[in-house]
């Protein structure tokens, strides 16, 4: 780690898509991350559940029914019945009838999207429930990562993937197995013993609310001495894309990453 007082991370605030560009496309869906990557994005954020036969598909909910016109929870379908469903209709735009054949996205082919992409791309992966499965999660997302030879990059280069979670636990296991893969410690509050800015063992990355951030701005700062980047989600507002770039975090998580980068004189 940097001694205290030096700050980490890159001279400006990186841009990561929340879910792909999900405030002009329906969340977690190639059409999304296309966009985003159009949009400039630095990076993509996404949410992994593992379905009742194995398989990592992008999804935030525990259940499907918001965004496709299936019903059920992610974890009692197959794969084969989340690609039958539509994931795209339910977002109402008339400009894209090419959302209605939108099936679930795999974890797999969105990785295909980012080494496919002929920039530098980061990708932002979020386990969900990853207590429920007692490790699976992270097991079948790092053998992933391992295929796609993302646990181990170059020595002296960044991976180009991190892994964040509300868990501490489920980030402990990818510290555990593949220690050169960053970890986000997402907090929807800050408990006493983080107040100082550190961060619970296996992660190396703050990942507060934008609320909290509101309320005690002090935190980045006191993260930054500890050492750790931070990263907020999830900022559309422009005041607030303005009061974190004052306060120095080094990641915004956005739904609308396009509107940010112009913002920020990027786009
Ligand atoms: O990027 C972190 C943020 O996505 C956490 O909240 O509910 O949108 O997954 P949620
Ligand atoms: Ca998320």
């Amino acid at each position: 780690r940097p001694a205290p007082g030096l700050r980490p991370g890159p001279p400006t605030t990186a841009v990561v898509a929340h879910r792909g560009s999900s405030e002009e496309a329906p969340e977690h869906t190639l059409a999304a991350y296309r966009r985003a990557i159009e949009d400039g994005a630095d990076a993509l954020e996404c949410d992994v559940r593992l379905t009742a036969d194995g398989h990592l598909v992008c999804v935030h909910d525990r259940r499907v029914d918001r965004t496709s016109n299936g019903r059920g929870a992610v974890s009692a379908l197959e794969l084969s019945e989340l690609a039958a469903l539509d994931f795209g209709s339910w977002k109402d735009r008339d400009e894209a009838p090419d959302w209605e054949r939108t099936s679930v996205l795999t974890l797999e082919r969105l990785l295909e999207l980012v080494c496919d992409t002929d920039r530098r791309i980061e990708l932002a992966i979020e386990t969900k429930h990853p207590t429920r499965w007692a490790g699976q999660v992270e097991e079948r997302l790092l053998d992933l990562l391992r295929r796609f030879g993302l646990t181990d990059p170059p020595r002296g280069e960044d991976s180009a993937v991190r892994v964040m979670s509300f868990s501490a636990r489920s980030l402990h296991r990818v510290r555990v197995a593949a220690p050169r893969i960053p970890t986000v410690y997402l907090m929807q509050f800050v408990s006493p013993r983080l107040r100082d800015g550190r961060l619970p063992a296996g992660a190396r990355i703050a990942g507060p609310s934008m609320r909290i951030l509101r309320n005690q701005p002090e935190y980045v700062a006191r993260a930054h001495r500890a050492g750790n980047e931070v990263h907020v989600w999830t900022v559309d507002d422009p005041a607030d894309v303005e009061r974190c770039v004052s306060l120095g975090v080094d990641a915004i998580i956005t739904n609308r990453p396009g509107r940010v980068l112009s913002q920020l004189g990027r786009a």
